[in-house]
């Protein structure tokens, strides 16, 4: 299966810094690849690099959508507004989890980016309390449970999860490659429990948390990873760049 790389970009760049970031990672990025590379702006910098944008080399994608495709709801974007400007959409990141976003709400986020034909890289992953207390497989379970309630099979099999620890993101304190393992493993195996073989043969899982150009490899060679999400390097075009080569060459 194709890799994908995904960088989320959080709260960073504005329109002028983002066009420049751009340019500077697609000067770096090669033409033709079977690795997707995405990267996830803020949603002021979507329609200025849509315009931009080369996309032989990058994909657009967004950091969060809202449940509904319209309404009073002031200060949100609908999936409807960003269908056809995006092709992914981050949602449940644990930073949005964190400000109160729960399985529900996301359930329905997750609906609506496929009701929208934007396929959702669903976020999961356990806390350093969960992991102490050896629940990290359980709460990713049952998070993907809740999150993926209301989908079909052919809706799963477009999906994309990102097992994203939380106690490693941004803290420079990246999983073991044997600590993500188990962990991606029964993601899949839940999948294919809940939705057939068929639901869980698309299914793409990535890792995020802390990865860098240094450790990028190990998680692209484990058994059932198919890409990476990147937060912080995916800020530095040298790094994000050298992150979506390793997974380019990786036979
Ligand atoms: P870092 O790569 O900065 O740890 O962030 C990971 C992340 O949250 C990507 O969504």
């Amino acid at each position: 299966m194709a890799r994908l790389i995904v960088g989320n970009w959080k709260m960073n760049l504005n329109p002028g810094e983002a066009s420049v970031l751009v340019h500077r990672l697609e000067d770096k990025l090669a033409a033709k690849s079977d690795t997707e590379v995405v990267i996830c702006p803020p949603f002021i910098d979507l329609y200025p690099i849509s315009k931009e944008l080369d996309k032989k080399k990058l994909t657009l994608g967004s950091q969060n959508i809202h449940y509904l495709d319209e309404g009073a709801f002031t200060g949100e974007i609908s999936p409807a507004m960003l269908k056809g400007l995006v092709s992914y959409s981050i949602i449940g990141h644990s930073e949005r989890r964190a400000m109160g976003e729960d399985d529900k709400l996301i359930a329905k986020k997750v609906a609506a980016a496929f009701r929208n034909d934007i396929v959702p890289v669903l976020c999961v992953g356990e806390t350093l309390a969960d992991r102490e207390h050896k629940l990290s497989t359980k709460v990713v379970i049952d998070q993907l449970t809740a999150d993926l309630a209301q989908l079909t099979a052919a809706d799963v099999a477009e999906l994309v999860v990102a097992y994203e620890p939380v106690w490693a993101i941004g803290t420079g304190k990246f999983a073991k490659p044997d600590e993500v393992s188990p962990v991606v493993a029964a993601i899949r195996q839940t999948i294919e429990e809940l939705y057939g073989e068929d639901g869980a043969a698309g299914l793409r899982v990535l890792y995020g948390g802390s990865v860098n150009p240094d450790n990028c490899a190990a998680y692209l060679k484990l058994p059932g990873v198919d890409g990476l999400l990147v937060g912080g390097a995916s800020l530095n075009y040298e790094e994000f760049a050298q992150i979506a080569k390793v997974a380019q060459d990786l036979k």
